[in-house]
C-alpha cells in the first residue's frame, strides 16, 4: 500500500474516539519494528522523522525511499503517514519534495501572525499535493532536537485562528513535555484542552509528549478529542533497556552474539513490545 496522508485516520479516529500513534524513527530497525506491529494489530500508523533524526539518516530522501520500499517488501497493508516531526520553514517544502505523505510545520516559536501566513502558504501547498498538515500552537516542554520548551498551555483563541485555516490537525499546548515527565508534574490541563476542543469543534487534536503520561490521563485526552499521540522517548528507552541487558548478560561475547542482527534484535523486540502496549491503550488496534 502506498503511503497515505494522516487525514483520513485521523478524522475516522475521532469519530472513533481512539487516537493513532505517531511513532518516531531513527533507523532501519525502528522503521521495521514499527511497521510489522501495526500490519500484526491491524492499526494504522504514523511514523514520524523528525529534523535531526532525518539529518542522521543522510536525509529525507533516504527515509523516504527507505519507509516506501519497507512498506511494499514486508507487504504492509495497514494505512502508514511518513510525517516530518516539528518541521522548520525549510525542512517542510524539502519533507514535500522528498515524498513524505504528511508535515508538521511547528511555526509555534513565532509571533502569531507569522505562524499564521506561514501555515497559511504551506497548507496551499498541501492541499495540492494531498498531504495531510499539523500546525502547532503553544511550544510543547521538554527538549527535542536540542530545542527546549516549558510546557505552555495553548491560548484557544490563537488554536482557533490556526484551526481555521484549515490544517488537517492541530497539536495545541496542554501541559505536555517531550521526554521524560518530572516528579513534580502537574499533569495535562484537561481544562485547556476542553478550551480548546469547544473553539476548533471538530479538528482532530495531536498530544505530543506520549511518553510516561499515564493510561487514564490518556484516555481521558482522547475522550476530549485527542486524535493523535505522539511517542519517541519510549522506545528508546525500551531499546536501550534491552540492549543494555543483552550486553550485561555477555551475550554478545557468545559465539556470532556479535552480529548486528543479533545484537540489535532484544531492542527491536522491546521497540515492538512498546507500540503494541501504545497502540492497545490508545485504542486503534483492529482499526486499520
Ligand atoms: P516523547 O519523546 O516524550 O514521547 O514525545 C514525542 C513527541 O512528541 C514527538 O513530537
Amino acid at each position: 500500500m502506498a503511503l497515505v496522508s494522516a487525514k483520513e485516520m485521523l478524522e475516522k479516529a475521532r469519530d472513533g474516539k481512539y487516537a493513532v500513534g505517531q511513532f518516531n524513527i531513527n533507523n532501519l530497525e525502528w522503521t521495521k519494528s514499527i511497521l510489522q506491529t501495526a500490519e500484526e494489530l491491524k492499526s494504522p500508523v504514523i511514523l514520524g522523522v523528525s529534523e535531526g533524526a532525518g539529518k542522521y539518516m543522510t536525509g529525507f530522501k533516504t527515509v523516504a525511499a527507505m519507509v516506501k520500499a519497507m512498506v511494499e517488501c514486508l507487504n504492509i497493508t495497514v494505512p502508514v503517514a511518513l510525517h516530518l516531526d516539528h518541521g522548520t520553514y525549510d525542512g517542510c517544502y524539502k519533507c514535500i519534495e522528498a515524498g513524505f505523505s504528511s508535515i508538521m510545520f511547528d511555526g509555534s516559536h513565532f509571533p502569531i501572525e507569522e505562524n499564521v501566513a506561514k501555515t497559511k502558504e504551506l497548507i496551499a501547498v498541501c492541499k495540492k499535493k494531498g498531504l495531510s498538515l499539523e500546525a502547532e500552537v503553544g511550544a510543547i516542554g521538554g527538549e527535542e532536537d536540542g530545542v527546549i520548551g516549558r510546557g505552555e498551555c495553548a491560548d484557544p483563541d490563537e488554536c482557533k485562528k490556526i484551526a481555521d485555516l484549515g490544517v488537517t490537525m492541530l497539536a495545541a499546548g496542554i501541559g505536555n513535555i517531550h521526554g521524560k515527565y518530572p516528579a513534580d508534574w502537574p499533569g495535562l490541563s484537561f481544562e485547556t484542552l476542553a478550551a480548546v476542543k469547544a473553539k476548533v469543534g471538530n479538528m482532530p487534536l495531536v498530544l505530543h509528549g506520549g511518553t510516561g503520561i499515564p493510561t487514564d490521563m490518556i484516555k481521558k485526552a482522547i475522550s476530549l478529542g485527542v486524535a493523535k499521540i505522539n511517542v519517541n522517548t519510549e522506545c528508546q528507552l525500551a531499546f536501550q533497556a534491552a540492549t543494555r541487558k543483552y550486553i550485561e548478560e555477555g551475550k554478545d561475547l557468545v559465539g556470532k552474539g556479535f552480529d548486528p542482527r543479533k545484537l540489535l534484535a532484544p531492542g527491536a523486540q522491546a521497540i515492538k513490545d512498546c507500540v503494541k502496549e501504545k497502540m492497545e491503550i490508545f485504542g486503534s488496534v483492529g482499526k486499520a
